[in-house]
């Protein structure tokens, strides 16, 4: 069967995996505090579902798997998966999006299973702070990037979501530990993604406003990074760092976009701040062959929409941003 091509002509290569909307932190602009309405775990595909629906992707040109959740690790033996799908043929880059607060524990087994590269969220390093944004421990985080660097991983991004009057005065510091460390950094604008999402734009600030603070600090040359997803890179002169801005309201991408997100429930949702969306889970299990499903997933490709309307209709609220993995 041919590739996956979308109403505008993108070609759709890359499947964002949300294998769990569960986290063990709280990040104030991803997920309400007292949120405790999960999906209940029948719900959620099986390990087999979830090889089933990644192996057709495969079949039709998929290349990318990146595993998000919530927090991917605390779903019961993700390095397991994780080998699965790394299996599948036509699946050349298996990724994951992580808090890091349990990489000590699993980091070695999940690079041993066949993921390549991780972006871990960390938006300061300071304790306290970081107490305050995400209710978590620094200090397990901390752990958990060293003890992915030992296990093999390389590159190693760290997410920033920069948000003014929170964290924006760290930006030079994680400039200057993401050098010590050789990790690439990245920079995040909020976006207004499920009530919380929308709560954090008050602390909006224009990555171009960031961008220009830091060349006046730093000698910024254009840059290119391993990765399927938006960020734009530059390099720091005379470092090996590399700086991606990811910035969906100042200046978004969505005329590249390659992908598409399967949350834990098998609803297929075509775009992070759109509603428009296709359920696979009931078909699954009502038997439907490989290439009906395969049918299934051209149908839903049909409805991508163009664009996120972040800008335009700011009161449109989607899902938590827990529930798509970002
Ligand atoms: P690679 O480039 O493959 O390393 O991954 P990535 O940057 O796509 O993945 P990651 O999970 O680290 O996402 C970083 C940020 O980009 C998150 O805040 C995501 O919500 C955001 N992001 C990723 N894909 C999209 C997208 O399609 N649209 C929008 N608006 N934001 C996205
Ligand atoms: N706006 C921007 N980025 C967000 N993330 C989670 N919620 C939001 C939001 N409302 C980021 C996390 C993580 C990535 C997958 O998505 O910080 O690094
Ligand atoms: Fe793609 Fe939607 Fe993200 Fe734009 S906002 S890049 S269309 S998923």
């Amino acid at each position: 069967m041919a590739d996956l091509i979308d109403p505008f002509g993108r070609r759709i290569e890359y499947v964002r995996l949300s294998v769990t909307d569960r986290c063990d932190l709280r990040c104030k602009y991803c997920m309400p505090q007292g949120f405790n309405d999960f999906e209940e775990p029948e719900d959620w595909l099986t390990p087999d579902e979830i090889e089933r629906v990644i192996g057709a992707f495969g079949r039709l040109g998929t290349r990318r798997i990146r595993i998000t959740g919530g927090e991917p690790l605390v779903r019961k033996n993700l390095p397991a998966l994780a080998g699965r799908l790394a299996a599948l043929p036509g699946i050349e880059d298996l990724s994951l999006s992580t808090n890091a607060t349990r990489l000590d524990k699993h980091g070695q087994a999940l690079f041993d299973a066949g993921v390549s590269r991780i972006n871990v969220s960390l938006d300061t390093l300071r304790p306290e702070r970081f107490k305050e944004i995400t209710q978590g421990k620094l200090e397990k985080v901390i752990n958990g990037l060293m003890a992915a660097k030992q296990a093999g991983f390389h590159p190693i991004k760290i997410n920033m979501v920069v948000m003014k009057g929170v964290n924006d005065d760290e930006v030079e510091e994680m400039v200057e530990f993401c050098i010590e460390h050789d990790f690439t950094l990245r920079f995040i604008e909020t976006m207004p993604v499920g009530e919380t999402g929308r709560a954090a734009t008050d602390q909006y600030i224009s990555l171009q406003d960031v961008k220009a603070r830091l060349a006046d600090q730093y000698e910024l040359i254009p840059g290119m990074m391993p990765g399927g997803g938006p960020a734009r890179y530059v390099q720091v002169a005379g470092t090996d760092l590399r700086i991606g801005f990811i910035t969906p309201i100042s200046q978004h991408f969505c005329e590249t976009c390659n992908r598409v997100r399967l949350s834990v429930d098998g609803t297929l949702y075509m775009c992070l701040g759109q509603e428009e969306s296709y359920p696979l889970r009931e078909l699954l299990r009502a038997g439907i062959s490989d290439a009906e499903l395969e049918q299934h997933i051209v149908k839903a490709i049909a409805l991508k929409p163009e664009r996120h309307e972040f800008n335009e209709k700011p009161d449109q609220v989607v899902r938590f941003m827990s529930m798509t993995g970002g």
